[in-house]
């Protein structure tokens, strides 16, 4: 029996890279291995929440706990899967790096060199999945991710207005951090203001950061 914050409540989660395929053996993807998104599935399976995990290619196992798996390999796919599951969840937690464009088509044989001409890849812009569940009639508690090199609470500010976000975790890539990392530092952005979660391993920052999305989750939505 679990008795934990989130006890009952459906959490749809997003997690790890995009790969966008160029042809049959190339793509653009990202360096996202899914650390960050599958620790805030543990820790809200552990806050009794009903986990359901969209999940990008990575090599990590489903943390104990989660109801369900879907695996996808794009963008639209990512798009799809969670746009399905966000109309039947309480909260919606984007931790994925999207890839923000595509090959505009995906050849079907292996491309060839081109004896010394450059090539031009055409790249056509993937579809925000955040902001489509922003629209919904009836969306779920939204929390975002915001990557940044620079400015991350200027940019992470404006991405919460943006795609209408109840709270956006900030994080500074680089440096040992955000990315492949073991460890990860967030600042936590409403409306009401921020709050740092210094750097840790992030298995115990997803649990800090499930324990805050649990509060104002209740605050806003009394049961
Ligand atoms: O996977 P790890 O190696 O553990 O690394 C963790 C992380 C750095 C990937 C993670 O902590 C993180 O910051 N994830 C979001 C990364 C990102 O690409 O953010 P963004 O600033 O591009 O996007 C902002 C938000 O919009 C994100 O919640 C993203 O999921 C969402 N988005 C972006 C593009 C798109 N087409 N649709 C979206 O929904």
């Amino acid at each position: 029996f679990n008795d934990g914050p989130l006890r009952g409540v459906r959490v749809l989660i997003s997690a790890g890279p995009t790969f966008e395929d160029i042809d049959p053996v190339r793509y653009l993807g990202n360096r996202s291995s899914g650390r960050m998104g599958y620790a805030v599935a543990a820790a809200a399976a552990a806050a009794g929440a009903e986990v359901c995990l969209v999940s990008g290619p990575v090599c990590l196992d489903t943390p104990a706990g989660v109801a369900r798996r879907i695996d996808v390999r794009s963008a639209q796919q990512m798009y799809d899967a969670v746009l399905t599951e966000a109309r039947a969840s309480d909260i919606y937690i984007a931790a994925a790096a999207v890839g923000d464009y595509r090959p505009k088509g995906v050849a079907e044989h292996k491309m060839k060199k081109r004896d010394g001409a450059p090539l031009t890849l055409e790249l056509a812009e993937n579809p925000d999945i955040l902001a489509a569940v922003a629209a919904l009639d009836a969306s779920p508690f939204l929390v975002g991710f915001a990557a940044e090199t620079r400015d991350v609470e200027t940019y992470a500010r404006d991405k919460l207005e943006r795609k209408k976000l109840d709270m956006i975790a900030a994080n500074q890539v680089g440096g040992g951090l955000g990315f492949e990392a073991e460890d990860n530092a967030l600042t936590l952005i409403d409306r009401q203001g921020s709050e740092t979660l210094p750097r840790c391993d992030k298995r115990e920052l997803a649990q800090a950061l499930i324990a805050r999305i649990a509060a104002q989750f209740h605050a806003q939505r009394p049961s």
